[in-house]
């Protein structure tokens, strides 16, 4: 796994308990009090965890902490997406009280069940968080605020091609499928999107290169692109990369004609293009990047992979892969 993993995973952690404690959700007060301790231990040990990423490459010790502290940060995803996904439905159902179903679910003693429920689960992360936050001291990490290197959106280091060594990829065979899966071509629009989306390192990448890969997609196209964006969206850039990919590039062209050119090329071709390592947030650059592809023929497809769910929203078609 790539540094910088437990890092995203506590970000990830305490952005899920934020609005949870914020006065607006109705939670039970014993919850909020466990959900607030829980959030200063994981904000304690965020602070050392660059360094310790940096320390687990030459320490088997330090190595074996993280793996731990990686394992109850993902424990404490999942119970803190239950309670946001409980919360949620309280708060909706909050302005419907009229129907049967609403006074059941809002009978103290169903919400006094969740609440012990959750109650003991998060104390049982926060015992083991305890632990480990305690076994950090022997360590010695470097307090830091800075992000991981793999978290700078350098484009040399962060460069992507669609090659991979599938032997070496673990269990990832459903994942790819399911993404398989979603070429339905009973889909009628010209271009349909999907999105992997995810923290840092957990692998959206290697699944689109697999699917990219897989020898029944290789048939299914006329055309494939593996389009690696990672820095701000620029377009000149995008348009002249893929004319390489394409042997189609001429240096002496604008990219007015360079534009016109791809247009030309796409046209009628059924395509799977993946845009990998997406970050931008703005709609209107989305756009101008989507008409690069309009001329591609009904059923092409478009594999977008991102850290950001903001991103995946102004894309618009959600599959959420993580
Ligand atoms: N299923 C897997 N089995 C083995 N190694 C994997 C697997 N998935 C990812 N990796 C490895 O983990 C590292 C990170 O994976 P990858 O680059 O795909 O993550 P990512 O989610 O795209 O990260 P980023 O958000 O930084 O782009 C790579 O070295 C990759 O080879
Ligand atoms: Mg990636």
């Amino acid at each position: 796994m790539a540094q910088g993993v437990a890092f995203s995973l506590a970000g990830k952690v305490l952005e899920l308990l934020s609005p949870l404690i914020c006065e607006e959700i109705k939670l039970a007060c014993c919850l909020k009090a466990d959900l607030v301790n829980l959030k200063s231990t994981v904000s304690i040990i965020k602070d050392v965890l660059l360094d310790a990423e940096k320390q687990a490459h030459h320490r088997a010790v330090v190595k074996g902490w993280l793996e731990k502290l990686k394992d109850v940060l993902h424990d404490a995803d999942d119970v803190l997406d239950d309670v946001a996904t409980e919360a949620l439905q309280r708060n909706v159902m909050a302005g419907n009280k009229r129907t049967k179903e609403v006074r059941i679910f809002f009978s103290s003693s169903n919400q006094l069940a969740f609440s012990l429920k959750m109650g003991h689960k998060i104390k049982a992360i926060r015992e083991r968080l305890d632990v480990i936050n305690k076994e950090k001291e022997d360590f010695h990490f470097n307090v830091g605020s800075n992000e991981p290197q793999i978290m700078n959106r350098d484009r040399e280091s962060r460069d992507t091609n669609s090659l991979v060594r599938e032997d070496e990829v673990i269990g990832r065979k459903n994942d790819k499928n399911e993404i398989i899966g979603l070429f339905d071509n009973n889909i009628v629009d010209d271009i349909s999107i999907i999105a992997i989306v995810g923290i840092g390192g957990l692998g959206k990448t290697t699944l689109a290169q697999l699917v990219y890969n897989d020898e029944n997609v290789k048939n299914e196209f006329d055309l494939k692109l593996w389009i690696c964006i990672s820095d701000n969206l620029d377009i000149k850039r995008i348009v002249k990369e893929v004319l390489e990919q394409m042997k189609e590039w001429n240096h002496e062209e604008s990219i007015e004609v360079m534009q016109q050119k791809l247009r030309e090329k796409l046209n009628g071709q059924k395509c799977l293009i993946v845009l990998d390592d997406l970050w931008n947030e703005d709609y209107d650059e989305w756009l101008r990047l989507m008409n690069l592809f309009m001329g591609a023929k009904t059923g092409s497809r478009l594999i977008v992979t991102t850290r950001s769910k903001s991103v995946a929203r102004i894309i618009g078609q959600l599959h959420v892969i993580f």
